[in-house]
């Protein structure tokens, strides 16, 4: 599995803003679609393309375009919605499936509670998004769920992410290829991340 820390200046300086503690909902908003934008780029850059003739205006031309396999789109609810907006400016075609999960604020374990997946899964690459990787749980149960559903080829998009969480992902599912913007230093004792960003769902909500 490989961990794809994206330095660009651009994801930097917008996660910096992010991290500002008395940030408004409509900012963190903004700059969480504008990061996962950025985060997509990323992660579909080795996607492969074919070549195919087009009829352009000067006669036929030998063009690329992506080959294969399609993509769906894969929130974890709530805090994925935030990052989806962002995600889809990129590739406005995709399809979304979503899957509900809480965590547990004692025992630190994802909760289940919904999914709605697309019927094909099984032929598209998942790119699930999340803004937070603490302790992996949400997302490792997330990946469980898709393999189950037949999904072969699936990544992960990530705002933060902490150290603990990365190891027990690549110990649970070493083919699973992650992109994040920062992996921060630690968990604190409630298994937030710090530096982090706090609880994500409810600054993108509005519930804190
Ligand atoms: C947050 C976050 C992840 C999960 C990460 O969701 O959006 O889904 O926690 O933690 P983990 O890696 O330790 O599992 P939360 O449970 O707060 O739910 P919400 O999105 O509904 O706010
Ligand atoms: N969920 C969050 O929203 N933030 C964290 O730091 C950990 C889990």
């Amino acid at each position: 599995m490989a961990v794809h820390e994206i330095k660009h200046p651009l994801v930097q300086h917008k996660l910096s803003i992010l991290r500002e503690k008395e940030i408004s909902t409509k900012r963190f908003r903004e700059l969480a679609g504008e990061i996962g934008a950025l985060l997509t780029y990323e992660a579909t850059a080795n996607f492969e393309t074919e070549l195919v003739t087009v009829d352009c205006w000067s006669g036929p031309a030998e063009v690329e375009k992506l080959k294969g396999k399609k993509v769906t789109v894969v929130p974890i609810l709530r805090a994925g919605i935030g990052m989806l907006d962002g995600v889809l400016e990129m590739m406005p075609s995709a399809k979304i499936s979503v899957v509900g999960l809480y965590r547990d604020e004692e025992t630190f374990e994802p909760v289940y509670y919904f999914e709605k997946l697309v019927k094909d899964i099984d032929q598209r690459v998942a790119m699930i998004i999340d803004p937070m990787l603490a302790t992996g749980g949400s997302f490792i149960a997330t990946v469980d769920l898709l393999k189950k559903a037949g999904c072969t080829k699936i990544m992960g998009l990530f705002l933060v992410a902490a150290p603990e969480g990365v190891a027990k992902v690549q110990e649970a599912h070493p083919d699973v290829d992650l992109y994040v913007a920062s992996v921060d230093s630690h968990l604190n004792e409630n298994a937030y991340i710090i530096p982090g960003l706090g609880d994500a769902g409810d600054k993108i909500f509005g519930t804190r």
